[in-house]
C-alpha cells in the first residue's frame, strides 16, 4: 500500500509538469485527489490494515495528498503567471505612436459664407424666403418688368423647358413671389441657386448662386439700401470695409446702381485683382421700380422698396482669395479642408 501511495505522489507530480492551463490542472487534482481519486481509492482499502499498520499508512496518505496537493497550488500560480504575460503583451500598446487624426467634416465655404449673410440679416430683422428653380417665365422676367421682347433678356442666356417654363436665371423672382402673397413691411432675403447657359471658366459656371434682397415699407429710400448694403459688407469683410455705388441699369429697379467693394488685396490703391480700379464689383441693386410693385398689387404712391442682388459664389471669392470658381464646385479635399 505504501508503494501504491508513492507510485501515485510520483505520477501525479509528473503529469503536473505537462499541464498547461487550469482546466487542466483541476481535472488532475480530481483525478488523484477527488472523492472518486485514486488516493481516496487507496484509503478505502485501510481497513483491511492491522492497528500498526493503520497510523503509518494514515500519516504516509496524508503527507502525500499534502504535497499534492502544494504541488498544484505551486503549478497554479506559474500558470496564471505564464498567462499574464502573455496577456500583457497581447494587449501592449505602443503610447509613443502617433495617434490617427480622425476626419472632420466641415461645412462647405460657400455654406459658411451663406450662414454668415444669413445671420448678419436676421440681425437686422430679416426673413429667410425661399422660391422655385424652375420658374416660370412671368416671374423670372415678365413680372419684373422685362416683357417678352426686352433685349436685358438676352444678357442671361436662359435653359427655357416650354415657352413659358425655365431654370430660373436669377433669384430675384422671389420678390414677386413675396409680394404677391405678403403685405408691407416686408424684409426679406431669398438665397438660392441660378442657371445660365454659360460656358465653364473661371468666373463663369451654368449653375451658381444669389442671394436676393427685398425691402417694401412706407417712405423708403436709396439711404436705407446703402446703410444696409454698408453695414452688411462691414460685417462680412471688416470694419475697413468701403462700398460704393455706381449708376446703372436694371429693369425691375429705378434708379439702379452697381455696388462695389474696396479691393481686399490693394485696400484701394490699385492692383490687377481690381483692374487699377481700387473698387471691385459685388452686386446690383436699386429702388424697386413702381411697375414691379403694381404688378404684384403693392400700391407704388403709397410704399416703396429697395432690392439687391448679389452673386454668392464671388462674394466667396474674395473673402478667401479664390480666384478659379471651379474649385468651388470640384469637390477636392485638398481645397476644402482649407477652410
Ligand atoms: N438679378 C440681377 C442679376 O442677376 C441682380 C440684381 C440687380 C438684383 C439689381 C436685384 C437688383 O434685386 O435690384 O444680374
Amino acid at each position: 500500500m505504501k508503494e501504491q501511495l508513492q507510485n501515485i505522489e510520483l505520477r501525479a507530480k509528473k503529469e503536473l509538469e505537462s499541464v498547461k492551463d487550469t482546466a487542466e490542472l483541476e481535472s488532475l487534482r480530481v483525478r488523484f485527489l477527488g472523492k472518486k481519486g485514486e488516493l481516496t481509492a487507496i484509503l478505502k482499502g485501510m481497513a483491511g490494515l492491522s492497528a500498526e499498520q493503520r497510523p503509518v499508512i494514515g500519516q504516509i496518505a496524508n503527507r502525500i495528498r499534502a504535497d499534492i496537493e502544494d504541488a498544484i497550488s505551486n503549478r497554479l500560480k506559474e500558470i496564471s503567471a505564464q498567462q499574464e504575460a502573455k496577456r500583457l503583451v497581447s494587449e501592449r500598446l505602443d503610447v509613443t505612436l502617433p495617434g490617427k487624426k480622425p476626419q472632420i467634416g466641415r461645412v462647405h465655404p460657400l455654406n459658411q459664407v451663406l450662414n454668415e449673410i444669413e445671420e448678419i440679416f436676421i440681425g437686422m430683422g430679416f426673413d429667410i424666403a425661399e422660391g422655385p428653380e424652375v420658374e416660370y417665365d412671368y416671374y423670372n422676367f415678365e413680372a419684373l418688368n422685362l416683357p417678352p421682347d426686352h433685349p436685358a433678356r438676352d444678357t442671361q442666356d436662359t435653359f427655357y423647358i416650354t415657352d413659358s417654363i425655365l431654370l430660373r436665371t436669377q433669384t430675384s423672382g422671389v420678390q414677386v413671389h413675396v409680394m404677391e402673397k405678403k403685405k408691407p413691411p416686408i424684409r426679406i432675403i431669398a438665397p438660392g441657386r441660378v442657371y445660365r447657359s454659360d460656358a465653364v471658366d473661371a468666373t463663369h459656371s451654368p449653375i451658381f448662386h444669389q442671394i436676393e434682397g427685398l425691402v417694401v415699407d412706407r417712405g423708403i429710400t436709396m439711404a436705407d439700401l446703402v446703410g444696409t448694403l454698408d453695414l452688411m459688407m462691414k460685417r462680412l469683410y471688416g470694419e475697413d470695409c468701403r462700398i460704393r455705388l455706381r449708376p446703372h441699369h436694371f429693369p425691375f429697379t429705378e434708379p439702379s446702381a452697381e455696388v462695389d467693394v474696396l479691393c481686399f488685396n490693394c485696400g484701394g490703391k490699385g492692383c490687377s485683382m481690381c483692374k487699377n480700379e481700387g473698387y471691385v464689383e459685388l452686386l446690383g441693386a436699386g429702388m424697386v421700380h413702381p411697375k414691379v410693385l403694381k404688378n404684384c398689387g403693392i400700391d407704388p404712391e403709397e410704399y416703396s422698396g429697395f432690392a439687391f442682388g448679389l452673386g454668392l459664389e464671388r462674394v466667396v471669392m474674395r473673402k478667401f482669395g479664390i480666384n478659379d470658381m471651379r474649385m468651388l464646385y470640384e469637390n477636392d479635399m485638398r481645397f476644402l479642408e482649407q477652410f
